[in-house]
């Protein structure tokens, strides 16, 4: 038998505007979330260039802006599609019940 996951509630669904990533913390780690067609997506606030804080620009459909040099990412996998940017960044599962958004600790 496997030991079930842990969720923390970190958000409500209407806290999270349509183009701008709302910035969560969970373990110590900036994690930014993001709606998409209705589904949230979880990933890594850090840009993989350099230090920049992805909650700081803006995302359209599934591809978030860095404020800082405008490299780019798929939020729904975590890959880099724009240069500079080149290294992924880290996806995070999510769930959402009710309105509420749940991260996991076991994931971050
Ligand atoms: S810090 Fe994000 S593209 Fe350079």
């Amino acid at each position: 038998m496997t030991a079930s996951k842990t969720w923390i509630k970190v958000a409500r669904l209407e806290d999270i505007d349509a183009t701008i990533p709302y910035l969560v913390e969970l373990n110590n780690r900036a994690i930014a979330l993001y709606r998409a067609q209705d589904v949230v997506f979880a990933t890594d606030d850090t840009c993989s260039h350099a230090e920049a804080s992805l909650c700081e620009g803006e995302y359209h459909g599934y591809i978030v802006t860095c404020p800082r040099h405008g490299g780019q990412f798929d939020i729904r996998t975590g890959q880099a599609v724009k240069m500079p940017a080149i290294v992924p960044i880290d996806v995070f599962p999510v769930r959402v019940e009710d309105g509420d958004v749940f991260l996991s600790p076991d994931d971050a």
